[in-house]
């Protein structure tokens, strides 16, 4: 491990206390020439001002040594800025997403949470984007900041060091609720993270094959809605006939059991008509055992509404309660306690109505929260349409518990 880069924390700070240093005593000289002159160069003690043309030493003096301390201020800068921006190669990856406002972290195997946690001991890269508007991702205790932007990637990464829990804080005012987009970064022990990172809870929730859908990152380019990602849609292909491309030539085949295993383990062999050749082949790094529940899911007879996907979790994941309480309190929106088919007033088109907000006004009003906004209330909330349809059904069951 490169020592250079371990030690960005330290290079940061010792940029900050050579600045400051430096600052506090030009003050100082400042201030006490500026009252030695008020002493001495006063009207009383001198009455009559001397006209000075010109002083070589002085000059020399005066230039010479700002440019060295200015060329030291560089120095410790720009030293300081490349270990803050070089991350080791060997580094763990995690993408970051911010939204408002809340922070999701997602590691290498699909797993997501909201608070970032991190193996000890560790280099850790974070590339990060924002939904919505710009945030800033801000750690203080490792002197990082960075922003993140809607539909650019940015970076940055730090050492993660002993097991402890740090402050994350979002530096970029991004509307009512910056204040309190904060969460933590957790570092524990390697073994107990691999443990927590294998303990992806998807697979009795969602159906093994679904997570493993996403942990061999199939979810990255082929969507299950029918919309293009890198790969085909996975929507209602089985059994269903495809054109391929086998040595150059067009080949209609069907989408069965055989087909699916072979574009798994051998992509090269036979590429959809329309797509490039870019799929990794699964051969040597997929068991058996996973391929058939891949299969399974793709083919749709796993169960897809038995999900039972835990809606205080989503609540939680999507940032809902970071504006929602569920004891009645009014933080920004309404309170979740109780809203389920309680008359509520809104603000549809100006005018305001009354409606009762049953399942599908809720469902509407976390989609396009701005169509019917509760009297009362600003309407800052931002459109999540991004859910599942799983995830809305949890969400919206529970709301709907809690009385
Ligand atoms: Cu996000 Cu401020």
């Amino acid at each position: 491990m490169n020592n250079d880069l371990v030690n960005a924390v330290s290079q940061v700070d010792t940029a900050f206390k050579f600045i400051f240093g430096v600052s506090i005593v030009i003050l100082l000289l400042i201030t006490v020439t500026i009252l030695y002159f008020l002493y001495r160069y006063n009207k009383k003690r001198n009455p009559v001002p001397s006209d000075i043309d010109g002083n070589m030493v002085a000059e020399t003096i005066w230039i010479v040594v700002p440019c060295l301390i200015v060329a030291a201020m560089f120095w410790y800068g720009w030293t300081g800025y490349k270990a803050l921006r070089n991350a080791p190669a060997d580094s763990y990856q995690i993408k970051v997403t911010a939204r408002m406002w809340s922070w999701t972290f997602a590691y290498p195997n699909g797993k997501t949470s909201d608070k970032l946690y991190v193996p000890a001991n560790t280099p850790i890269k974070l590339d990060m984007t924002a939904k919505d508007v710009i945030h800033s991702f801000f750690a203080p205790a490792f002197r990082i900041k960075m922003d993140t932007v809607p539909g650019m990637q940015t970076y940055t990464w730090f050492y993660s060091g002993r097991p402890a829990e740090y402050d994350i804080q979002c530096a970029e005012y991004c509307g009512v609720g910056h204040s309190r987009m904060m969460t933590k970064i957790v570092v524990v022990p390697q073994d107990k993270f691999k443990a927590w990172l294998n303990d992806t809870g998807l697979a009795s929730k969602t159906g093994e094959g679904q997570a493993l859908f996403k942990k061999y990152g199939c979810a990255d380019c082929h969507s299950m809605d029918g919309s293009v990602i890198m790969g085909p849609s996975l929507k209602d292909i089985y059994n269903k006939d495809v054109v391929v491309v086998i040595n150059g030539k067009e080949k209609t085949v069907k989408a069965d059991d055989a087909y699916l295993k072979a574009s798994i383990y051998d992509p090269a062999a036979d590429v959809v008509k329309g797509f490039d050749n870019v799929m990794p082949p699964f051969k040597d790094s997929m068991p058996e055992k996973d391929l058939m529940q891949i299969i399974g899911y793709i083919k749709g007879t796993e169960a897809k509404a038995n999900t039972g996907a835990d809606g205080a979790k989503v609540a939680e994941r999507e940032g809902c309660l970071g504006c929602h309480s569920t004891d009645g309190s009014v933080i920004v929106g309404p309170s979740f306690k109780g809203l389920m088919d309680r008359k509520v007033e809104v603000t549809k088109n100006g005018k305001k109505i009354q409606i009762t907000a049953d399942e599908a006004y809720i469902i509407s009003s976390i989609k396009t929260p701005q169509e019917d906004i509760v009297v009362g209330f600003d309407g800052s909330m931002p459109p999540y349409d991004g859910l599942t349809e799983a995830d809305m059904k949890a969400l919206v069951e529970y709301i709907g518990s809690l009385k």
